[in-house]
């Protein structure tokens, strides 16, 4: 693209700010620049006035989790039946690791983060670990996807690569990228990361499949005959991944996703919750729940909308070529993003200052028929690390690795 059809594109979507230091920038950045106005998708923006709207939703009702006492009862059949999927190489694992973590406000991957006491513990080396437990017990290595994003990716590989995957084996570890979409201030402009490029953050926690496919990485699904994949988030450093029950129970309940969930600790606790919306699986954020659906009882007389979900999901592959990019909503987030201001000084905001784009895996969710949401145990498989300190943060994590005999 030339200056002039940059321009032409910026004045359509009243952005021409972007090119203010454009003369000040040497020959080869002002390419880069070009480049990218011509390769961002603008038309993001017309989702802003979501953010004014709020996001529009259907018809709640309920979705009954399996609960512990039946996976406890059926355990041996779930088992048996995971360990076959496993051993049959059908399942893979994804690590999503393309967040930016800028609540925990560390400048490297939250996936280098050192949560140890005594000794070097690595949130990668922690999710790692937990994954070595399946391939030791069932003596087979599983594929293991890590989706970084263009600002992650170089130290994640780097990283991982230095500590020898912690053990895992080298050949099994796919890197991709996910897409990136462009952040704005409240007025709806873009802002500029650098004096030369546009502010852009990853789309989103199910950018992954589109990613994925993109990447040309659903020939590996086909060619290894992968028909399971365990997505899981890089903050939860007890979540087991690709364990057999909960492989088992998902491949023997033929739904199109299986989603780990946990008993909620509050009716009004600040998760989201596993339900049906207009008769599909969905979820309803914590802050969507009305009264009146905090209060339901299920035929047991237990809250009906009660199970968390954590994000670790085993999606059945067949389905998820349905989900494509179209049909997939982009919701606008409010969060903190790094600017040049127009003295030309690079800013890292304390508070949210605009809007990042974002695909999130409830849509997925939504797209397709059936789910298992499937119970764990709090204790055991839930210590996400959002924060540096307080709720759901590195403090917090500590302690629940400690209860579950994790050195640290
Ligand atoms: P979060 O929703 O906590 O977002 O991600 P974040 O960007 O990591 O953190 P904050 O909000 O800036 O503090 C939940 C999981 O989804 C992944 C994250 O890496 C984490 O595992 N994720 C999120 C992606 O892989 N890509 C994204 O675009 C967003």
């Amino acid at each position: 693209m030339d200056i002039s059809g940059a321009k032409e594109k910026l004045k359509k979507y009243g952005q021409e700010h972007v090119l203010k230091y454009y003369d000040e920038l040497d020959g080869e950045a002002q390419k880069a620049l070009l480049k990218q106005i011509e390769e961002t998708d603008f038309s993001v923006l017309s989702h802003l006035d979501d953010a004014k709207r709020g996001d529009e939703r259907g018809q709640f009702a309920p979705l009954a989790a399996m609960q512990r006492d039946e996976i406890i009862r059926r355990e041996k059949e779930f088992h048996d039946a995971g360990v076959k999927a496993i051993q049959q190489g059908k399942t893979a694992a994804l690590l999503l690791a393309g967040g930016m973590g800028t609540r925990l406000g560390s400048d490297n991957p939250k996936g280098m983060y050192d949560i140890g006491l005594t000794k070097e513990v690595f949130i990668f080396q922690r999710l790692i670990e937990n994954l070595l437990d399946v391939v030791n017990e069932t003596g087979t290595w599983i594929r293991l996807f890590i989706m970084t994003s263009e600002k992650n990716h170089e130290a994640s590989v780097a990283f991982l690569k230095e500590k020898n995957y912690f053990g895992y084996k080298e050949d099994c570890v796919v890197f991709f990228k996910q897409d990136m979409a462009p952040a704005c201030d409240y007025e709806g402009k873009f802002y500029m990361e650098e004096k030369g490029r546009i502010s852009t953050s990853p789309n989103g926690n199910a950018g992954w499949y589109s990613s994925m496919v993109r990447a040309g990485l659903d020939k590996i699904l086909e060619d290894e005959g992968i028909e399971w994949i365990n997505i899981f988030g890089v903050d939860n450093v007890l979540q087991r991944i690709c364990d057999p029950c909960f492989v088992g129970a998902t491949v023997i309940s033929h739904v199109s996703v299986g989603a780990k969930v946990v008993k909620k600790a509050a009716p009004n606790e600040k998760v989201g919750v596993m339900c049906l919306e207009d008769g599909k699986p969905s979820i309803v954020e914590y802050y969507e729940l009305s009264q009146e659906m905090m209060d339901a009882k299920d035929e047991n007389g237990d809250p009906a909308y009660n199970y968390g979900v954590i994000l670790n999901y085993l999606f059945h592959v067949p389905e998820l070529k349905a989900v494509t990019d179209d049909r997939m909503p982009l919701h606008v987030v409010e969060k903190k993003i790094q600017y040049v201001d127009n003295n030309g000084n690079t800013v890292k905001p304390a508070e949210p200052n605009g809007y990042k784009f974002e695909q999130l895996v409830l849509d997925m969710i939504h797209q397709l028929d059936t789910c298992l949401p499937y119970e764990v145990i709090r204790e055991n498989e839930f210590a996400p690390i959002k924060n540096a300190t307080g709720v759901d943060s590195v403090e917090s994590a500590r302690e629940l690795c400690k209860k579950n005999g994790i050195e640290l």
